[in-house]
């Protein structure tokens, strides 16, 4: 285990990513936590992180005490190498020279994380103060015009550190360094493959769930499916999925969940047909709040009544479900304030918000993993890419695409226009770069057109494609006109009740994501 050390900045997470990058399991803890138990995880290394303060602010985060005394090979990055340097007797100050952005870095061959490396680099730098004295036994092995030391080293005691941020990509050689620390100055070996994890997970939920039976609520989403088919390998049999089909999904993924899921797993899975209870209970509800509180509602309900019929069917066979798949994943985790081993569960993960007294126990094999991680865990395991790589979609689906009221006939409407726009941002490339694209229905707005030689009164559908990092803030992107143009040659031909169709050039903020 490699432990971050998190100083409060929004950097940890994207650290802990790229050191798993380098096949090197890692963990967030926070800066609060004192070393012995630090040292009780028995790391092979320990990451600084950068933060937002200064070393000197009052309410600047301190190193735990003894950190650097405890002889595991320490990497500070930013703040942490400014709090390093201070720590062990160099000083920082306020130089007035602040760095932010892509700056030049001068790198000294002779230091161990930039042997081999270019000694002009590019670096991404975001600091006020900087450090003017590496304390005693360092050697100063990077500087920049605003930073005189803006790396150095210790190699005989693992003391490594850099002013830059090497875990972005905008540092050029930031993940060589990364790599060099962890392999050459820290010993780790690259042992986090995903055939590992995918072998480790297995065994432990065999070891947790014993010969039990286990509950699984399929959503159609990658989290989902990924920890239910990991569950499944472990324990075969004794794994029943529940998929309930609210009729809100988009086309094919219902589909993809009976046929594609289960042929690939072997799972045992049932179906509940719910889209006529889902309609029924949106008739005549526009509002989208009172939507997202109906759709929320009647999961609950409805995957309660099956999982009693699972406990009853298992009963009758003389066995008791006890346990429940959640598809938690590691940010969840770190954000709900848990680390390893704590009970701090977001609910309403997934699957739109299961009620507390339930009564199971969880069983959470992706605990450890980000999001991508889980992706290739899902490609070790062998489900379809259209499940792997479905981009984020929300849980009350295209029932908060349809602005207006929910109706069988809009669905199918939508369902269409959203399988023709993803069919072509697809065939375009560009799936990867789009983080997703709602397609958006106004039910209640028409407008007048030619269709063929006659008039029609149809309705317009707004594409919503946007760029992101994490759906916090977004910007429209910037689709080819071409691929434009087919989208909306192909829909406003195939789907009659369609006549216009629109883009939406709104960043997030003002606007959301979705429109409603
Ligand atoms: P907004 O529209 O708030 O969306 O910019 C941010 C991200 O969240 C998704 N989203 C939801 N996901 N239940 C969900 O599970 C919801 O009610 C919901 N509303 C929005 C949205 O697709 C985007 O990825």
């Amino acid at each position: 285990t490699v432990l971050v050390v998190d100083f409060g900045a929004q950097y940890a997470q994207l650290i802990a990513r790229r050191v798993r990058e380098c096949h090197v399991y890692s963990e967030i803890v926070p800066s609060t936590m004192p070393v012995e138990e630090m040292l009780a995880k028995n790391p092979k290394a320990i990451i600084l992180s950068g933060g937002p303060s200064s070393v000197y602010a009052p309410e600047a985060p301190q190193t735990p005490t003894g950190l650097f005394e405890t002889g595991v090979p320490t990497f500070g990055i930013c703040y942490g190498f400014q709090a390093m340097a201070q720590a062990l007797g160099g000083t920082v100050a306020r130089t007035g020279l602040s760095e932010f952005g892509r700056t030049a870095f001068r790198a000294d061959p002779e230091g161990m994380l930039f042997a081999g490396l270019p000694d002009e680099q590019r670096v991404w730098m975001s600091h006020g103060d900087s450090v003017a004295e590496a304390p005693a036994g360092f050697r100063v092995t990077g500087s920049t015009a605003g930073a005189p030391v803006a790396a150095m080293e210790c190699a005989e005691r693992g003391l490594f550190g850099v002013q830059f941020h090497p875990e972005v990509l905008h540092s050029e050689h930031g993940q060589a360094v990364l790599r060099k620390f962890l392999y050459e100055g820290a010993g780790c070996r690259p042992t986090w493959t995903m055939v590992n994890i995918v072998e480790e997970q297995v065994e432990r939920v065999r070891a947790e769930v014993g010969t039990k039976r286990v509950i699984c609520a399929l959503s159609g989403g990658v989290d989902s499916a990924v920890a239910g088919a990991l569950v499944q390998r472990a324990i075969g049999d004794q794994l029943t999925c529940v998929f309930v089909d609210h009729g809100l999904l988009r086309k094919g993924e219902a589909e993809q969940v009976e046929k594609d899921f289960v042929a690939v797993t072997g799972a045992s899975l049932k179906v509940v047909d719910a889209q006529e209870r889902f309609l029924t209970a949106l008739a005549g509800v526009s509002d989208p709040e009172e939507k997202r509180k109906i759709i929320g509602r009647e999961f609950i309900r409805v995957f309660e009544q099956a999982a009693r019929e699972v406990v009853e069917e298992a009963g009758a066979a003389g066995e008791q479900v006890e346990f429940l798949v959640q598809g938690t994943l590691y940010p969840d985790v770190v954000e709900s304030g848990g680390g390893t081993g704590t009970a701090n569960i977001k609910s309403h993960h997934n699957v739109g918000g299961l009620p507390d007294d339930l009564q199971f126990s969880l069983v959470e094999p992706l605990r450890e993993l980000f999001k991508d991680e889980v992706r290739r865990v899902g490609e070790e395991l062998g489900l379809p890419p259209e499940i792997v790589w479905r981009q984020p979609f929300p849980g009350p689906g295209l029932g908060i695409r349809i602005i207006g009221e929910v109706t069988r006939e809009r669905l199918d409407v939508l369902r269409e226009a959203d399988a023709i726009a993803r069919e072509e941002l697809s065939r375009a490339g560009l799936d990867r770069d789009i983080w997703q694209c709602p397609v958006v229905l106004l039910a209640d707005v028409r407008s007048v057109g030619v269709q063929g030689d006659g008039r029609t009164y149809g309705h317009p559908v707004v594409l919503r494609p946007v760029t992101s990092e994490d759906a916090m803030t977004a910007d429209w992107s910037r689709v080819p006109y071409d691929v434009l143009a087919t989208i909306s040659n192909r829909i406003t031909n195939e789907v009659r009740e369609i006549n216009r169709v629109v883009l939406d050039v709104t960043s997030k903020p003002p606007g959301t994501i979705e429109w409603e």
